[in-house]
């Protein structure tokens, strides 16, 4: 048996108020929602204002850590370097890369260059060359609290082709960022992408996607893009997740690296794209946390 949190007892945010004027007329819309069928975000995916704080200062680094890949990357350049300088500033900055040692990961950065869709391996042999496009992502660690985001880049010139794919890709991220409100769906978010995608005759990859990030690495919910407006988890104040669809110029389908278990490449051989922002559900829309 539940017994309900006395209404003069903390909140069980954190934040050192009493639970009726904090978190108790959030807890009523949440069970009403579960009521009426709906999957309700889990307390430990609320966060509180100085765990925002922290996740923030997090963020700055990964912000800031991607400006400085923009400022280098070039065409000739490795993606090694492009390791090397995600390596150097985070840690400079006070930060930890987080895919470095993540479940294995070897590196600390993903960089993912045409028809890979995403975890590609930083590497001495592959040099960025005119035309390629290439997704850079970042994800740091501050004093024990995560950020992630990525970006893509066009080197030199790129074909017509692949530049709208960079660009529909980008605008789907916006479209679904629009759609994040306090007390909507995350399926809101995924049509929106989907939509978008599709009308430009793209596919998105069903079966990687976004996820809740900030005390952890990945949390939950998982963040689909193949989801229908007014499904999924209900968006609650306080929750921080990433949007980064992968959009295929081609099909959908993709294999993984047999010999890396990691590197995802698309089956058709087409290009891919993905841009990631982490996104924080305020009281009245939403913050960039991210990008
Ligand atoms: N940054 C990736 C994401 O968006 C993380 C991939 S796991 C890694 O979730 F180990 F490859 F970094
Ligand atoms: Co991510």
């Amino acid at each position: 048996m539940l017994e309900k949190l006395g209404r003069n007892l903390p909140c069980w945010c954190g934040s050192g108020k009493k639970y009726k004027v904090c978190h108790a007329a959030f807890d009523e819309r949440l069970a009403l929602a579960k009521a009426q069928g709906h999957i309700v975000p889990h307390h430990k995916l609320i966060k509180n204002e100085e765990q925002i704080a922290r996740i923030k200062e997090s963020c700055a680094i990964n912000v800031a850590v991607l400006d400085a890949v923009a400022a280098a990357i070039r065409p000739g350049m490795t993606t090694a370097e492009i390791d090397r300088i995600v390596y150097g500033t985070t840690t400079s900055l006070g930060g930890i890369p987080a895919p470095l040692n993540y479940q294995g990961f070897p590196y600390s950065v993903c960089t993912s260059v045409n028809e890979q869709v995403c975890h590609g391996f930083p590497s001495e042999h592959v040099v960025l060359k005119e035309g390629d496009i290439v997704n850079v992502d970042c994800s740091t660690i501050l004093k024990g609290y995560f950020s992630d985001s990525s970006r893509m880049f066009c080197i030199g010139e790129v074909s017509e082709e692949k530049r709208k794919l960079v660009e529909v890709t980008k605008e789907c991220v916006e479209l679904g960022l629009e759609q994040v409100q306090p007390w909507g769906f995350l399926g809101d978010v995924g049509q929106a992408v989907n939509d978008h995608a599709k009308a430009n005759g793209y596919s998105v990859v069903p079966d990687i996607g976004g996820h809740g990030c900030g005390l952890e690495f990945h949390e939950d919910p998982f963040v689909s893009y193949v989801t229908r407006r007014g499904e999924e988890m209900l968006l609650a104040p306080g929750m921080i997740f990433t949007i980064e669809p992968m959009v295929n110029m081609g099909g959908a389908a993709h294999y993984t690296s047999r010999t890396n278990g990691w590197e995802v490449f698309t089956r058709d051989g087409k290009p891919s794209a993905q841009w990631e922002i982490m996104v924080l559900v305020t009281e009245t829309g939403h913050e960039v946390l991210s990008w």
